[in-house]
């Protein structure tokens, strides 16, 4: 496992999938119903972009985060990832950025609760530290894949689980496609949002498809931040893909995705965003 959240935090993949969870979040609050999130790969929590190597030596926030957090006039579907960022700041300098297991520890209300699964056992008890004593949370260091199964379906039934593996081995697509299947048999209502770069188009493709035979009827939304060119080379981007999204997310993202996709563009950004099994 080579692989540490931190060489990554904050660029453009982690605001896609930070701003798009937070806003999944408060649209499930608009119930006032507790919920439950299922944080499968958790990483550390929390990252210092000014001061931590890692962060330093790719300095991949600064054509991520860095550009939202700097923008003239953010949209206001960025509200709730925003508030966050400023919470664990102080003033104008961006020093601290939070990994998802923090994001949603902050948003959940406190009949709620959180599970949070991280295999590499330093980030896991980082992540543990950094979630600190909170009845609504727990941490569990163990492999994602197993654990998913023995969570769900969840109590209370209403949630959503997060599945962002690090895409370091090969067989990941597969093994999503078989976490959700299997997940959804589970727990059909759920919400599942997975993401995944964009780097292989084909292999993008060809994952579309079988997702969507997957999700078995279930409403399925599809949307892609490319931030370059789709034959660039490289990670081009990355993508969401989410089962029984909660009312009025679509919509929210649809403005969300457009105003990322220029204000991360590094020549090429786009936004698309499409229902592959729109709700019945
Ligand atoms: C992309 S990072 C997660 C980032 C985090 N979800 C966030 O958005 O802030 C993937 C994490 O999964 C962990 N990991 C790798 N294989 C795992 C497995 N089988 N089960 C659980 N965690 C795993 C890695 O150590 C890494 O911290």
């Amino acid at each position: 496992m080579n692989y540490r959240h931190g060489f990554h935090a904050g660029n453009h993949a982690d605001v896609l999938k930070h701003s798009v969870l937070a806003l999944c979040v408060r649209s499930m609050q608009r119930k006032p119903k507790p919920l439950v999130a299922i944080d499968a790969f958790g990483g550390a929590g929390r990252y210092d972009l000014l001061m931590d190597d890692r962060a330093i030596r790719t300095g991949e926030w600064r054509n991520g985060v860095s550009r939202v957090w700097e923008a003239a006039k953010p949209l206001e579907s960025l509200g709730p990832y925003l508030d966050l960022l400023r919470a664990m700041n102080t003033g104008d300098e961006l020093r601290f950025y939070p990994g998802s297991p923090l994001i949603l520890q902050r948003l959940l209300g406190p009949e709620d609760k959180l599970l949070a699964v991280e295999l590499h056992p330093e980030e896991a008890a980082e992540l543990e530290r950094e979630l600190g004593r909170d009845k609504r949370v727990r941490v569990y260091a163990e492999s994602a894949w197993t654990a998913l199964k023995s969570f769900l379906p969840p109590t209370p039934r209403r949630g959503l689980v997060l599945i962002d593996p690090p895409f370091e081995q090969p067989g990941e697509f597969d093994r999503m496609i078989a976490a959700a299947q299997d997940g959804l048999r589970r727990w059909r209502n759920g919400v599942f949002v997975l993401w995944h770069p964009i780097k292989d188009l084909a292999a993008c493709e060809r994952y579309r498809r079988r997702l969507t035979s997957a999700a078995d009827d279930q409403p399925l939304l599809s949307a892609d931040l490319f931030i370059k060119d789709a034959d660039a080379g490289g990670l081009v981007g990355s993508g969401l893909m989410i089962v029984n999204p909660p009312y009025g997310l679509a919509e929210a993202m649809a403005d969300l995705g457009a105003w990322l996709a220029a204000q991360l563009d590094q020549g090429g950004g786009r936004w698309r965003q499409e229902w592959l099994v729109p709700p019945g």
